[in-house]
């Protein structure tokens, strides 16, 4: 399963970057907007950090917008990915940029329906939001796992891209069902690093050192 990080955070990039941990980066509107800022330099400086998918989004509602745009985006690198809403001119942007070569990453998914019609349209990569359905009420896993199981039934090239995840387990259940790639808040990276007996046995390794090295002042690795 591929990693990527759903952020436009500078700092957070390059720390998980520098981790190997990061096959891509999936930004938005929204979180361009919460680093505030010129969003050229942020996209700019994104693409050039990172080697793999980075997902920059369109803010076009029509179809030649969202082709101008994309074709605007593509230029600040060869790895970027145009990201299009799930509507009927997205749908139709998405199938024009792929013909063209540029890959798309259709977004705001929440139904299985959408992600086959975005499939059809020539998506890379499909990105439904497993949170927010969480939010109503609904199950966001069950929609991966059906997803999963239709694109399977009809060898669909598209790729499962899991946006929306609010915490670990999120992680875990997507990996289960074999999704192609979870894009994460930095949080919730940072927290499936953590596990509180890691800590506890590092601070007794080195308690038990500490005595060694107080036995005899020559200890050393
Ligand atoms: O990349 C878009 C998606 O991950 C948004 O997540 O937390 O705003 O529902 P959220």
């Amino acid at each position: 399963m591929k990693i990527f990080l759903d952020t436009a955070n500078l700092e957070s990039i390059r720390k998980y970057n520098d981790m190997g941990l990061l096959d891509g980066i999936t930004t938005n509107p929204s979180l361009l907007s919460k680093e505030g800022g010129d969003p050229k330099k942020a996209m700019d400086e994104i693409t050039r950090i990172i080697k793999g998918d980075v997902s920059l989004e369109v803010v076009s509602t029509e179809f030649q917008g969202m082709m101008d745009e994309g074709h605007k985006l593509r230029k600040y690198g060869d790895n970027v990915v145009v990201k299009c809403p799930m509507t009927a001119d997205g749908l139709k942007a998405c199938k024009s940029l792929t013909n063209e070569g540029i890959p798309v990453n259709v977004t705001l998914i929440f139904s299985s329906n959408q992600a086959v019609l975005a499939a059809k349209a020539g998506a890379k990569y499909v990105s439904p939001f497993i949170g927010r359905l969480d939010d109503i009420g609904h199950n966001g896993m069950n929609l991966i796992r059906e997803i999963k199981d239709i694109f399977k039934n009809y060898s669909f090239k598209t790729q499962i891209l899991v946006a929306s995840v609010r915490h670990p387990l999120h992680v875990v259940e997507a990996a289960k069902i074999g999704a192609d790639v979870v894009t994460l808040p930095p949080d919730v990276l940072g927290k499936m690093l953590k596990h509180p007996l890691t800590d506890i046995g590092l601070k007794n390794f080195l308690a038990d050192w500490e005595k060694l090295k107080n036995t005899n002042q020559n200890i050393s690795i």
